[in-house]
C-alpha cells in the first residue's frame, strides 16, 4: 500500500476519531440515553484501532519511531491523553462537572496532536 494511500487512511479515521467523540461528549452533557447504544460505544474502538494501526504502519514505512523521534513521542504521549482524559469524560468521572473538565482536556489534547502532525514539532502550534 502506497504512503499517500495510508497517509489518507490515518487522516480519516482521525477525522472520524475526533469527530465522534466530540458528538459523544455533547450528548454526555446532555446526558442523552444515546450513549448506551450498542454501535455508538463500538464504533470508536474499531475507528480507533484503524487510528493506531495506520499511525504505527506509517511511523514504520518512514523509519521513524515514537521514543526515537521526539514529534512522534509527543504524538504517542498525547494519543495516551486523548484516550485517557476521553474515557474519564465518557465513563469514569464521578461527576458531571469532572467529565465535561475532561471533556475540554482530551479536547485540548487532540489539538495539540494535530498540531504536532502538521509541523512534525513537539512543540504546540509552532509556525514554520
Ligand atoms: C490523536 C492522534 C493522532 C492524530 C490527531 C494524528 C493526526 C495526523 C495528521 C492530521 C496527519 C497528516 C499530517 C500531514 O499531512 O501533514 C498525520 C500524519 C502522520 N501520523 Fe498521525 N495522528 C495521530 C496519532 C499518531 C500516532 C500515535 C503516530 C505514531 C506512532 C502517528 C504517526 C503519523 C505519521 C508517521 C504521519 C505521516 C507524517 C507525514 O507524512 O508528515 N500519528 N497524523
Amino acid at each position: 500500500m502506497t504512503y499517500l494511500v495510508l497517509k489518507a487512511i490515518h487522516v480519516a479515521s482521525v477525522a472520524l476519531s475526533l469527530g465522534g467523540f466530540f458528538a459523544r461528549g455533547l450528548l454526555m452533557l446532555a446526558d442523552s440515553p444515546l450513549l448506551a447504544v450498542r454501535w455508538v460505544r463500538i464504533a470508536p474502538h474499531v475507528i480507533d484501532t484503524v487510528l493506531l494501526g495506520s499511525a504505527l504502519w506509517l511511523a514504520a514505512l518512514i523509519g521513524q519511531y515514537p521514543f526515537v523521534h521526539g514529534w512522534l513521542t509527543a504524538k504517542t504521549l498525547g494519543l495516551l491523553a486523548y484516550i485517557g482524559f476521553g474515557m474519564i469524560a465518557l465513563r469514569r468521572g464521578r461527576t458531571k462537572g469532572v467529565r465535561a473538565a475532561a471533556f475540554i482536556a482530551a479536547l485540548a489534547a487532540a489539538a495539540y496532536v494535530v498540531s504536532v502532525a502538521l509541523t512534525r514539532s513537539p512543540v504546540p502550534f509552532y509556525a514554520h
